[in-house]
């Protein structure tokens, strides 16, 4: 095979780019939320592939599995079907998670064994372990196996996705040599990876890497990721894999395009006349522990109270998207967010209005390029995140504006941003509120400087080229894989 010659690409992650739903007699899809989604959905504009996953619900019947499998085809989407109750245990149980919150422990103790991989991947869990779980994750990932081997043809490249498919990279390899297919097979990781004495938390710590040790290729979002554990090339067994840093973007101009319709600049008017003489600062957040929520509405309730003249001048309009509310402890954590945001409005509140808009549910795109545009800030909150998009949304959006990104330092995206950001610490709730009051109070010379570093460097790292960066180099793998070398 020649080396310029162009490969099919096959992409696999857990969650499809659409989200079905059953709605009276026929099947609805609606776009999945995420940064995996969006990163991805932006390659597709550059690049051609078909995308495996589940399509978000159990469906049974044959004749419903065709309609659904034809709609998603439309969008290049292959759904992997699953029983709702093998799902449940895979994702809900083994992969995402639930939080070993200090003193709280024992009344969690027996939810807490069955869901791992998420909270040890963002440096927040004990050790627990359930063997449930670990089968259904594993016998999720043959299925997923099962089918994308099927599908692939030999020499197509496989770019699998995220922490609920570490093991698919060796089960692939397994099946795709039986069926006498030379594939190279990618791995993306896009949670942080910790240190190693973390890691050996995972009781199944060695079956995860051996899965992923069958990748040719394991990309990470940071140094971080890419340093912890596995260096930049390992020789295992008698195969060579390599590793690197791929900095994950996203499609600025999707956001510019959307800025310039005639239905947000309409928004974008009324908002700017509803706050008037108020300085917004805006947050935009899956409702997810890692995310630092609870810390964030604590800094700001910190911030209110360290500048009583603020009053009626500033406003935290916060969207807290939700994700996994089947699981009890993000039930739970929007209850304590709920419950957080009236104590602060009820502190702060006059009759002009009130400080915190919390608003826990999705909202159109259209509607989220216009709060990202008429902020004057962002604070982001995460306590661990692999890098966090809704940062380098913000800054496409902010073109005129030149606004602030108030970025916590353990954003995987706060690597690369520190100069153009206000980092500080999530838990500090006084350098949380410093932070704030610099954001607003900078001069337009120094937010313009913040601003062009930040506007240069989503405009450098596009979600296009992260992934046409890696494509690249998986496709390389294959041709020298007798001189391997990475
Ligand atoms: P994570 O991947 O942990 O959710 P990111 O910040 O990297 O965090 O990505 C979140 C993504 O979800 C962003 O691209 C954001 O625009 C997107 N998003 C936010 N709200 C919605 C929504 N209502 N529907 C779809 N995507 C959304
Ligand atoms: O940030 C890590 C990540 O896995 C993203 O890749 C994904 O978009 C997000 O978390 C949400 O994950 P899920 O949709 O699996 O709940």
């Amino acid at each position: 095979m020649a080396t310029d010659e162009k490969r099919s690409l096959i992409i696999v992650s857990n969650r499809l780019p659409l989200s079905v739903k059953r709605v009276d007699n026929h099947y609805e899809s609606s776009v999945s939320s995420g940064g995996l989604v969006t990163s991805l959905s932006g390659l597709t504009k550059s690049t051609q592939f078909q995308w495996f996953g589940w399509p978000g619900m159990e469906v049974k019947d044959n004749t419903d599995r065709e309609e659904v499998s034809k709609s998603l085809s439309k969008h290049n989407a292959v759904p992997i079907f699953l029983d709702s109750g093998l799902a449940h245990e895979h994702y809900n149980g083994f992969s995402s998670m639930t939080l070993c919150i200090p003193g709280r422990w024992h009344s969690l103790a027996h939810k807490t064994t069955d869901r791992i991989l998420w909270p040890i991947l963002h440096y927040q869990s004990g050790v627990t372990f359930d063997d449930g779980p670990w089968q259904a994750y594993k016998r999720v990932n043959e299925l997923f196996a099962d089918q994308v081997a099927d599908a692939a043809g030999n020499g197509t490249l496989i770019w699998v996705h995220d922490y609920h498919l570490m093991l698919l990279p060796e089960l692939l390899r397994t099946r795709l040599r039986n069926q006498g297919k030379a594939c190279a097979i990618g791995f993306s990781l896009h949670t942080p990876f910790p240190a190693g004495d973390f890691w050996r938390n995972l009781p199944v710590r060695k079956h995860i890497i051996e899965g992923l040790l069958a990748s040719d290729l394991i990309g990470f979002h940071t140094e971080e990721g890419a340093r912890t554990e596995i260096p930049n090339q390992i020789q295992y067994k008698d195969r060579l894999i390599c590793t690197g840093r791929f900095i994950i973007g996203i499609d600025p101009q999707k956001f510019t395009d959307t800025l310039q319709t005639s239905e947000v600049q309409a928004r974008i008017a009324a908002l700017e006349q509803r706050y008037k003489g108020v300085k917004v600062i805006v947050g935009v957040d899956r409702l997810d522990h890692i995310k630092g929520l609870t810390q964030k509405l604590k800094g700001f309730d910190t911030f209110l109270d360290d500048h009583p003249e603020l009053q009626n001048k500033v406003v935290l309009i916060q969207v807290a998207v939700p994700s996994r509310e089947d699981v009890k402890e993000y039930q739970d954590l929007e209850t304590e967010l709920s419950t957080l945001a009236g104590k602060i409005n009820g502190k702060h509140a006059t009759p002009e209005g009130t400080p915190l808009l919390y608003m826990h549910r999705s909202v159109p795109f259209t509607e989220l390029t216009a709060l990202y545009s008429i902020a004057d800030a962002c604070l982001l909150t995460s306590t661990r995140d692999g890098m966090n998009l809704v940062s380098f949304e913000y800054v496409a959006c902010q073109e005129n504006r030149h606004g602030v990104l108030v970025l916590s330092e353990f954003a995987g995206a706060a690597s690369f941003m520190r100069e153009g950001s206000i980092p500080f610490h999530p838990a500090n709730k006084s350098e949380m509120s410093e932070a704030l009051f610099e954001a607003l109070n900078l001069s337009d010379a120094e937010r313009t400087k913040k601003y062009m570093y930040l506007r240069d460097f989503i405009h450098e790292h596009t979600s296009a080229r992260w992934g046409q960066t890696f494509i690249e180099k998986l496709s390389a793998r294959t041709w020298d894989r007798a001189g391997a070398s990475c």
